[in-house]
């Protein structure tokens, strides 16, 4: 493949057009119009199959959960249920959207921290597989909504094992300071308090989630092992065994994969934006470990008939989704207030500041500060003090040859696609790769400031809070005019399932073929 972003009979470059799933992008805006959001249903499945394949390294039963709230949408759900894997909502909506799916009962897990009576009957009158308690309050619910139906809920418990993932702080779901989930102390007295001849409440497993995009596979041991360790727990003072346990999801995607414009993201954010490890590796690593410790506690048969659930979301459906966005205005501006500068020039005295030192970008050639070869940053600049919030591109390191470039102007181009469709590249300042979709043959090696469409100052394509977890500029073809259309890679996960029609913006189509 000519490009690093391309995926084989996927995500395809054909005499420059992008084909996702052999169909030309611009064909598929002039049809469905602009923005618009495209799924490929076999990379669903293969991502699926990559998952699948964990059961071949544990030997116990494997049940993969698709974590619905990544990508809710219905023809979605339907392509996972072809696949023959199961399900985790997280409200009575997406239940019944995982029900219109095909998906039964026995298929469906149901974790939320506020689940109201409603749809707590919802979950026991389907008999869903669990229900998973993040309280003893919640339990207590469970119980009468049981009570009031006369059937017997299935439960699992969720914990909170106080395990740190290396991700951003709003996707960690296992410290104390997390909202969810209930204290292993409260496991041991729920599983004193209903018995397992209770009719009502049939507590079979505990679960945990350790967080989103999870750059650390030491994690998923540490998961394990706080599990088998409650378990251990739970037999020793209940003397009761449990059916199965539930790791949740996390997996990460490597959003890097054409990593052109990795130097120019902050080295914290730019580890957790490419991580990238097989799950069967990690779960069979953590699976070996952790039946060690149970050899070693004398506690094997703890592990003999349990069943390991997953609940993977980004990783199946991340990268099978794109979004198709047209450039809707350009325009030029003076560079006063960027962070780059060139030493000597006019720029130079006029932006100067604390934070734009650490950018400096040296000509090429002195003498005509006008141009330069962009970038080549200092060595002794790059990176701030903690080391943390700076780029730290070697001099002469960068993967891309770039152009020169008018660093009097810089010119914007602004999209059609917004935060109110890409909600992270705002509140996690999530990047998302950006391509020519009909010049994808092109060199990406022009400079541009790229914006979405809303009347609000946060809806960039940068990171305006100046802590550089996206990158100034995006790297795109010479010469950019309004009409041409453009492609955010990777945005299928945790984006349509969060659009929401600001400014009165039409929602775009969702397509999956
Ligand atoms: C309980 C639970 N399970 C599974 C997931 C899915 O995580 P991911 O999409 O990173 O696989 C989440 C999302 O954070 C979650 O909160």
């Amino acid at each position: 493949m000519a490009n690093l972003w391309e995926i084989e009979g996927f995500l395809e470059e054909r005499d420059g057009i992008l084909h996702i799933d052999g169909r030309p992008a611009p064909e598929i805006v002039a049809k469905h119009g602009s923005p618009v959001f495209v799924f490929s249903r076999n990379r669903i499945k293969s991502n699926i199959n990559r998952l699948v394949k964990i059961q071949e390294v544990i030997n116990c039963k494997l049940k993969v959960c698709y974590a619905a709230k990544a990508n809710s949408e219905a023809d979605i759900l339907s392509a996972v249920h072809e696949s023959g894997i199961d399900i985790e909502v997280n409200s009575g909506g997406e239940l019944q959207m995982a029900l219109n799916a095909g998906f039964t009962g026995d298929q469906i897990i149901f974790n939320g921290t506020s689940k109201t009576p409603a749809e707590i009957e919802l979950a026991i009158r389907y008999e869903i597989y669990a229900i998973q308690a993040d309280s003893l309050f919640e339990l207590e619910l469970i119980e009468k909504a049981s009570e009031k139906l006369g059937l017997t809920a299935n439960v699992s418990l969720r914990l909170v094992p106080e395990i740190e993932s290396t991700t951003h702080s709003g996707l960690q779901t296992a410290l104390l300071t997390s909202k969810f989930g209930m204290m292993p102390d409260g496991a041991v007295d729920a599983m004193k308090r209903w018995h397992p001849e209770d009719k009502r409440l049939n507590i079979h497993g505990i679960h945990i989630h350790i967080g989103s995009q999870n750059s650390d596979p030491c994690s998923y041991e540490q998961a394990l092992a706080a599990l088998f360790e409650n378990l251990l727990r739970i037999k020793r003072e209940t003397g009761r065994s449990l059916g199965h346990i539930n790791m949740g999801g996390g997996f990460p995607v490597d959003y890097l994969r054409d990593d052109s414009h990795a130097p120019f993201i902050n080295p914290k954010q730019r580890e957790l934006l490419s991580a990238g490890y097989e799950p069967a590796d990690v779960i069979g690593a953590a699976w070996k470990h952790v039946r060690e410790v149970a050899a070693k506690a004398e506690a094997l048969e703890l592990l003999e008939n349990i069943e390991l659930l997953i609940e993977p979301g980004r990783s199946i459906i991340a990268d099978a989704g794109v979004c198709l966005t047209t450039v809707r205005n350009r325009k030029e501006r003076p560079l006063q207030s960027s962070k780059f500068q060139v030493p000597g020039s006019k720029l130079e005295a006029s932006s100067k500041s604390e934070d734009s030192s650490k950018f400096q970008v040296s000509s090429s050639k002195p003498e005509d500060s006008s141009k330069f070869h962009f970038p080549s940053f200092k060595s002794e600049d790059r990176s701030t003090p903690e080391n943390s919030s700076g780029t730290d591109l070697e001099p002469g390191t960068s993967k891309i040859e770039l152009g020169t470039w008018n660093l009097e102007l810089e010119t914007w181009l602004l999209t059609d696609a917004g935060f109110n469709i890409l909600l992270s590249m705002e509140t996690y300042k999530w990047y998302y790769h950006l391509i020519h979709a009909t010049r994808a043959d092109e060199p990406h090696k022009t400079p541009y400031k790229v914006a979405g469409p809303l009347c609000d100052g946060g809806d960039v394509y940068f990171d305006h809070e100046g802590h550089n977890r996206l990158p100034d500029h995006r790297f795109l073809p010479d010469n950019i005019q309004p009409g041409e259309i453009l492609a955010l890679l990777n945005t299928g996960a945790y984006t349509v399932s969060q659009m929401f029609p600001y400014n009165g913006r039409e929602l775009p189509s969702v397509l999956i073929k």
